[in-house]
Formats: C-alpha cells, structure tokens, sequence
C-alpha cells in the first residue's frame, strides 16, 4: 500500500516507521528529517495540500496523526473526495478539542470521571476553586498542545490558573474552564482501535507528565512512556473497554457520530476504580513510541481495516514483550523551548541493539541536525522484560547530547523501582 502520514512529530514518525518497516510506501507531510530514512516527504500538513498530495500520488490511506488537523474537519473532507483515511472526523475529535463536551458525553453514557465544575467566567471559576477548598485540577476546555492543564497543590496556584486562562493564555481555548476534583493513583494510556462497529485494544502504556523526576515541576506533552504497565492486567482492560470505551462509543453515537480511528484513554487507576481524566481522537506522544515497537504484524494493514470498518477478524500480535521511550526536550522546555542547539550522536545511538530513535522537534541547519521544538526526540528501548528495555533506552540516549538536553531518568520508576 502507498501511506500518507500527516504530522511532524515523534508519533508521527513511529507511525510512518511501523507502516514503512511492514513493507509499505511511506509518505510524509510533511514529516521531520528522521522521518526522511523511511518516508518521501510530499509537501505540507495544510488541509488543501494534503489532499492534492494524496490524489495525485494515488495514495491507498492517509494517517492523520494530529489532533488539531482531526478537530479542524481533515478527514471529513478527505472523505469526501473519496481518499480513505484513518482518524475520526471532527464531530468524533470533539470529544478531545473539547473537555466539557467529553464531559457531558461521560456524563449520559454514566463513566466515572472527576467531578467537574464548567466554569464559563472567571467568577464561576473563582467559585469552583474555593468550593473545593484542596487540590484541584484547572482545565482549558480546547486544544492547548499538552499545555491546558494545572495540577494545582494550592488554592493560589489554581486561582491563577484560572486567572490565566480567562486572560487568554490559550486563546479561545481558555473561554471556558473545567475545575476537577484532585484524582490520586496511577495513570494508565488506553488506545482502542475502534472501526465504527468493533473495537481492538492495543497494548496498554503509561505515560510521564511532568518534566521533572519523581513527577514533579510543570505538565508536558509526556516525556517517557514504557508498555507493558504491570499494574493494569487484561481483566482491567476488559473492565475499562465495557465500563469507558463502549459506552461512550454509543454516547457518540447518539449524537450521530460514528468513531473511526484510534480513541485514547487517559486513566486514573483509583482506589475506587479507574477513572476518566481525558479523551484523545489520536495515538499518545510518547505512547505511540513505545507501543507500536511492540507490535507484530503489519501495521499498514491494522490501520486500513480500522478506516474500512473490517476490524473483525483482527488480533493485535506483540513481537516483543516491552518497550520504554525516553524523550529528550529541548533547553526551557515547557515554558519556551530554545532552538538551534546542534544534536550530535543520533546515529551513534541508532546502532545500539533494540534501541529505535524518533525524532520530533528537529531541523536541518547547513546540513546539522539541531533543536526546533520542544520534545525534539524519544529514543525507544526494546525488550524481553521492562528493566532490559530500560536499559537499552537509556544506553542509546546517552549518546545523544546537545547544550540544554533535558531528560528524565526515571521512566517506568513506578514499574521498576
Ligand atoms: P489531561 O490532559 O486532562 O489528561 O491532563 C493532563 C495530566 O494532568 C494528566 O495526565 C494527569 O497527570 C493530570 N490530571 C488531569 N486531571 C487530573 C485529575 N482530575 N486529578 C489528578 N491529576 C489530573
Ligand atoms: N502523552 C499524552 C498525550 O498524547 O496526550
């Protein structure tokens, strides 16, 4: 099959490695300079361009990795060109641009979620704050890249994360703000393949939030994933897939929306069950890093059956037993990444046995590989056990240096130790 995949990043370019390494033609747009080893980049991620790209290339499939492109109606319009794609379209996306309509969804399918004042004035916000009086959860309702959500130890903190939200930190984004009740637990990355009628889970992940060790300092986009995830076992899968992902499926449905194409969830595993703490129209980042090195089988093929609706007689294959990704972000990431520091021992580190590099912020500058985003690359180790798929990740990523290089060198602590 020929394969478009839409999206720059380090999902994207595991996505596009998956398809490429189960003996597909690989497209980009428009891709990143890692990406290049196994995708011929074709032209932009614009909407226009990337049909024009997938018509005249007579692509088979269109992978729309993002999820703003999915929210902005891209598979809508691929659709009705007649271009199989693969992603729900933006009534489906919907149910991550926007929070309180994930909420609402939730709220009449009956899934556990944190309770959740939507506050649409920053007195209503102000209010919610106060009335739960501890820790709390600030939320902008839209697409914020990673970056809409506060943990708020304090009172203050949350107030100011309203405050700031209110004040356009995120745009419209920020005109409507959820406050959560504080969940305490263990997260847990669930993604189903979902055709419209059958569902497929993957294999499950956990994923790393703040930038700093011990789970500490501001939420990122996730800076290290590792699956399998000990603690979550299939009959806790089976659990969330008729507790979560089949009722909300049908939530969905209700409002007229049949949902194709990967559905995340993001758990807390709580002392009294697991409990939803968001939605996700597309594969996690570093998620994806560190699941589908895992997979056997021919990715191509799972993602063509999910856009066809012919999921049935489909098993997802692992070939090997774990994986854990390490990301590397760039100096002052979140807050203001810096660009233009040269990274140096990629390949170095593309040599070591079971290791795989995805790069996400980077460019070329005179022929350079240097920093142009925040996460700029994840390297995954592979594995017959967590602690070797460990150490492989981190052998490989100690070759990788650059001025300001942040890492995290305790992913997978809560599996590991
Ligand atoms: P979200 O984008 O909604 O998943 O939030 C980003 C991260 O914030 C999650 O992965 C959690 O680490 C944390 N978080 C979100 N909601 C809650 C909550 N209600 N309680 C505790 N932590 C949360
Ligand atoms: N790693 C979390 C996400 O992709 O939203």
């Amino acid at each position: 099959m020929k394969i478009l995949v839409v999206g720059s990043g380090g999902r994207e370019h595991a996505l596009a490695w998956g398809c490429a390494r189960s003996g597909h033609e690989v497209l980009s747009a428009p891709g990143n300079p890692g990406m290049s080893a196994v995708a011929r980049h074709v032209g932009s991620a614009d909407m226009e361009e990337v049909q024009e790209a997938a018509q005249r290339e007579s692509v088979d499939l269109v992978v729309v990795g993002p999820e703003a492109p999915l929210a902005d109606g891209m598979v809508n319009r691929l659709q009705r060109v007649g271009v199989r794609a693969f992603g729900p379209v933006a009534a489906g996306a919907k149910i991550e641009s926007s929070k309180s309509y994930a909420k609402q969804i939730m709220a009449s399918a009956g899934v556990a979620t944190a309770r959740t004042v939507v506050a649409k004035s920053l007195d209503a916000g102000l209010q919610a704050v106060r009335a739960i009086a501890g820790p709390c959860v600030v939320k902008a309702d839209g697409l914020a890249a990673g970056k809409g959500v506060v943990v708020a130890e304090e009172q203050r903190q949350a107030e100011e994360a309203v405050r700031a939200c209110f004040a356009g930190r995120y745009g419209e984004s920020g005109a409507v703000v959820l406050v959560e009740e504080f969940l305490e637990g263990e997260e847990l990355s669930l993604l189903v393949l979902c055709d419209g009628k059958r569902i497929l889970p993957l294999p499950v992940a956990q994923d790393h939030k703040p930038i700093g060790e011990g789970d500490t300092g501001a939420n990122t986009g996730g800076m290290g994933a590792y699956s399998p995830v000990p603690s979550a076992n299939d009959q806790l899968v089976e659990e969330v897939l008729d507790s979560v992902i089949e009722p909300v499926l049908w939530g969905l449905q209700r409002d007229g929306v049949v949902y194709q194409g990967v559905l995340y969830a993001g758990l807390m595993l709580t002392g009294t069950g697991p409990k939803v703490l968001e939605f996700n129209c597309r594969f996690g980042d570093p998620e994806c890093q560190a699941v589908l090195p895992r997979l056997g089988g021919d990715l191509g093929e799972l993602l063509m059956r999910t856009a066809e609706g012919i999921l049935s007689d489909v098993a997802v294959e692992t070939r090997v037993e774990a994986a854990l990704t390490v990301v590397a972000a760039a100096q002052d990431y979140p807050e203001a990444p810096r660009k233009g520091d040269v990274i140096e021992g990629v390949a170095a580190a593309e040599k070591v046995p079971g290791a795989v590099v995805f790069q996400a912020g980077t460019a070329l500058d005179s022929g350079r590989l240097v920093t142009a985003g925040g996460r700029v690359l994840a390297v995954t180790g592979t594995g017959s056990s967590l602690q070797a798929a460990r150490d492989t990740a981190y052998q490989a990523m100690e070759k990788i240096s650059w001025q300001g290089q942040q890492v995290r060198y305790d992913i997978g602590y809560r599996a590991l130790g």
